[in-house]
């Protein structure tokens, strides 16, 4: 019995078979360019293992099912922060990155993610290959199919925004998966929350104080199900054109990313 689990468990970690060994989770949390804590730590602990999320409407959308308070980590207005992936990003897809401010009278630890989130990352599609000699210039370029600049990154790394206001906050990751995604209600979401203070940045002068924190969206509510890059056109395989789904991101003037910073 024994031995044939643990076959069976190094198969699964040694093979690169799509499906459910392609899942992940998101258990550790990086602040600059340094894994903190143990895992689940700063991160709530949710009781899904590396299954995906496919009910956009679900409360457990938010920071996944059954998520237990983590401890609050420290993190200054400006710094590097992000997650580490278990195993790695195995689908093809996006990553994005929520913040919801907990109300004064609350804590990150107490907090149910029921307020407001602003989207504050997205990673999306790699860039164009400008190098591929099958395509010349002009429109056929158009035609080539989009690539993944998450494909099996195992972190990711944005910066916290400067004029963050001070506060506790739950940073969600969100990795989406795109590979049934043509299907209704197919698209898969991998979520976790971590508990985060934000103080000031030591970068005194305060410019930009004032930028209001948002759009804000309510989580469930982001997201409908048929949206465009929620439901996709067409197989991920022969996807030519891809528009991100979310509010606008935070601060104002934020770009998607097509790079990705790992560790
Ligand atoms: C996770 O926890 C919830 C609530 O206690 C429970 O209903 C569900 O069955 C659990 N899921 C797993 C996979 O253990
Ligand atoms: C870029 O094009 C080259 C040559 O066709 C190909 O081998 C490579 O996989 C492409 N890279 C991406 C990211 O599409
Ligand atoms: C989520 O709820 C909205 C509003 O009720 C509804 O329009 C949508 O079809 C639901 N999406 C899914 C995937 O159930
Ligand atoms: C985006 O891709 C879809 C499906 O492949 C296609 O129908 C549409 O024309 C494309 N749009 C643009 C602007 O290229």
């Amino acid at each position: 019995m024994m031995l044939s689990k643990s076959i069976l468990f190094t198969l699964a970690l040694v093979s690169n078979v799509p499906g459910s060994l392609a899942h992940w989770t998101y258990s550790r949390l990086v602040v600059n360019d340094e894994v903190v804590g143990e895992p689940w730590q700063y991160i709530r602990h949710h009781n899904n293992s590396n299954a995906p999320l496919t009910d956009v409407n679900s409360t457990d959308f938010r920071c996944n099912f059954n998520a237990q308070t983590a401890e609050t980590y420290t993190v200054r207005a400006g710094d590097k922060i992000g997650f580490g992936i278990d195993e790695h990003f195995g689908h093809p897809g996006i990553q994005q990155v929520y913040l919801s401010r907990v109300p004064e009278s609350s804590t990150a630890a107490n907090y149910d993610g029921s307020g407001g989130w602003a989207r504050v990352y997205s990673l999306t599609t790699a860039p164009a290959n400008s190098t591929n000699s099958s395509s010349t210039t002009g429109n056929e370029g158009d035609d080539e199919v989009v690539t993944w600049a998450t494909h099996n990154i195992q972190s990711f790394q944005l910066p916290l925004p400067a004029t963050t206001p001070p506060g506790e906050y739950l940073l969600r990751a969100e990795g989406l998966a795109l590979h049934a995604a043509h299907k209704w209600a197919c698209a898969q979401f991998y979520v976790s929350c971590a508990q985060i203070k934000v103080v000031a940045s030591s970068n005194i002068g305060g410019k930009g104080e004032s930028a209001e924190f948002g759009p804000l969206v309510k989580i469930p509510g982001v997201y409908k199900g048929d949206e465009p890059g929620v439901l996709i056109p067409v197989f991920w395989s022969s996807l030519t054109n891809y528009t991100t789904p979310g509010p606008a991101l935070w601060p104002e003037g934020t770009q998607e990313q097509h790079v990705v910073e790992q560790l």
